[in-house]
């Protein structure tokens, strides 16, 4: 299975072997399959809330001979159907969250949730790896709130659709921006098309919140200005 561009770009993040990675919001599981394949993680665990999904995944995984789950406790993988929000990070060196796929807002309260539901402790081992399907300026603002810094940001222009990749953790104090001003490149065309679509998109929510979204726009306008 060919992994698409957004897909790819995740899991060009993860070069060194890590304890634990969690595919949140897995769906059909590519990604943490991708993972998997490549012993990317001591432990892989695919997180979903639909059972339908997790059945035919957790299938799937036990058919494939080489990954059989042969007992638990040293097994190399997990289907756990359940609310991401709820997800119990263990204590442990190296450990990669990846969320992609679900509206930026929802992506935010995941995380606020699994914040309030795990040790300081325990988070401060793991890097977030994002990749909210729009809504990206009020995920930006909120896991700024919550104090991740920025670990690294890039735009993926997949199938004519544009993402963000946004890479965080709590153990960096490199500032999130509301607009991710580290991953602009106006020489591209394809970015200066993904500004013009942030600004036509926003000057259509004006009648919604005129104030909130004026400064939305001005934001994404300043990239540019000189
Ligand atoms: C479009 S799929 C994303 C699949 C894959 N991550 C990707 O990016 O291609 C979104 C998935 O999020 C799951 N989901 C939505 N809210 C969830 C929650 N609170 N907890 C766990 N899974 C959730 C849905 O069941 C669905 O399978």
């Amino acid at each position: 299975m060919k992994l698409s561009k957004r897909l790819a770009a995740i899991d060009a993040l993860i070069t060194e072997p890590e304890d634990i990675i969690w595919d949140c919001c897995c769906d059909h599981g590519y990604l943490g399959m991708a993972l998997l394949k490549r012993a990317a993680a001591n432990h892989l665990i695919f997180v979903d809330i639909v059972a339908t999904l997790m059945n035919d995944l957790e299938a799937q995984l036990s058919s494939i001979n080489k990954l059989q789950k042969t007992c638990d406790k040293n097994s190399q993988w997990q289907v756990l159907c359940q609310d991401v929000g709820k997800i119990e990070i263990a204590q442990s060196k190296s450990q990669v969250v990846l969320i992609a796929g679900v509206g930026g807002e929802l992506l935010l309260r995941l995380i606020q949730q699994i914040t309030v539901n795990n040790l300081s402790e325990h988070l401060n081992n793991v890097r977030f790896i994002l990749c909210p399907v729009h809504h990206t300026y009020k995920l930006r603002v909120g896991l700024k709130q919550l104090g991740l810094g920025l670990i690294s940001e890039q735009i993926i222009y997949d199938n004519k659709r544009f993402y963000e990749v946004i890479e965080v953790s709590f153990n960096t104090n490199n500032e999130i921006s509301n607009t991710g001003n580290e991953m602009w490149d106006f020489t591209s065309a394809e970015h200066a098309m993904y500004q013009r679509q942030l600004i036509n998109h926003y000057n259509k929510m004006l009648n919604k919140d005129a104030l909130y979204y004026q400064k939305v726009i001005k934001n994404y306008q300043e990239l540019t200005d000189s």
